[in-house]
């Protein structure tokens, strides 16, 4: 009893030398209670945030679309759009759609805005910046997958046009002569009901497609390169299969095969591969998906749990 005493004392009583324990005046400095502006930079909005190849997958079910994404590090977001009257709605289905949540309020706007911060006019540039989202790699760009959910031409032209705040401020990534591709801070891809001949047979353009990435080989999309498609998804599910495992390895000898294939398919062509539909659940089969994709070169990982998916890496 004694004992137990004298050791609740040492520890009331301290001063106890431990790791972590930092004088008051220090803790003051580090709460940047002064409030002084040596504190603040201009582009500091995403300082701390490192980009990590993942798909925020349905990024406009989250609480704040595009935001969570980007506070996660998330390197490609996405929207389904609707269109309606001459607006695009944002939304999983119809009935999920309101007047208030459009292409322009949850993502081009707030793209635009952080795409402002980290490209401040200052007396100190010698030149115009065309920075990223990220402070951390401002050459890093955005991959934007925007998901076409009603008729196609007419709602890709939509999109087209929609894009405007941002190519007018020389954000997108560009194609000229059908060749050469500029690498810009955001890089539209258009995937769900995009049609195909809106966009690889424009020589100028700010947008790709969504090639299908196990079928790269068909006819249809055999003359595809990254030029068109810097990214090619499919679903995880059809083209390599069912996971019945959750040990290591995580795929048969056949469905490794498949996906080797399918990835030195796009690799060559300069098309980045990416894989939708993979298990969630059990985490252990979940991670241990997420980990052979990325050791076989996937370019993002798909992820539905933000949280998860930045504690992996
Ligand atoms: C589209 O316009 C028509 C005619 O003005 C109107 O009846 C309809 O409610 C509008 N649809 C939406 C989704 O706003
Ligand atoms: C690619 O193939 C499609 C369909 O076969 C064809 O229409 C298109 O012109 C081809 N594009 C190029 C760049 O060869």
């Amino acid at each position: 009893m004694l004992f137990l005493t004298g050791i609740v004392v040492a520890l009331v009583a301290g001063p106890v030398p431990a790791i972590g324990a930092i004088t008051s005046s220090l803790q003051s400095i580090l709460k940047n209670t002064h409030g002084s502006n040596e504190y603040e930079y201009p582009t500091d909005l995403t300082r701390n945030l490192l980009p990590i190849p993942v798909h925020s997958h349905n990024d406009y079910w989250r609480d704040e679309p595009f935001y969570t994404g980007l506070s996660h590090g998330c390197t490609s977001t996405e929207a389904d759009v609707w269109l309606y009257n001459g607006t695009l709605y944002v939304g999983h289905d119809q009935s999920a759609l309101t007047e208030e949540r459009t292409l322009e309020s949850l993502y081009i706007n707030p793209i635009l805005d952080v795409l402002e911060r980290q490209n401040p006019e200052s007396p100190f540039l010698t030149s115009p910046t065309k920075n990223g989202v990220w402070d951390t790699a401002p050459d890093q760009t955005l991959y934007f997958f925007i998901d076409v959910k009603t008729s196609g031409h007419e709602t890709f032209n939509a999109v087209i046009a929609a894009l405007e705040p941002l190519r007018a401020k020389g954000y997108l990534t560009t194609v000229k002569d059908g060749k050469a591709v500029t690498n810009g801070a955001v890089t539209i891809i258009g995937t769900g009901e995009t049609p195909l001949d809106m966009v690889a047979p424009v020589k100028d353009r700010d947008y790709f497609f969504d090639a299908p990435l196990a079928d790269l080989n068909d006819p249809e999309y055999a003359n595809i390169t990254g030029v068109v498609s810097p990214v090619a998804s499919t679903d995880f599910d059809k083209a390599v299969g069912k996971i019945t495992v959750d040990t290591d390895p995580i795929l048969t000898e056949d469905q490794l095969k498949a996906l080797r294939a399918q990835i030195a398919t796009a690799n060559e062509r300069g098309i980045g591969a990416r894989y939708w539909n993979t298990p969630y659940f059990p985490i252990r089969k979940r991670n241990l998906v997420w980990r052979t994709l990325l050791r076989e070169g996937v370019i993002l990982l798909n992820a539905d749990d933000l949280d998860a998916v930045t504690a992996y890496f």
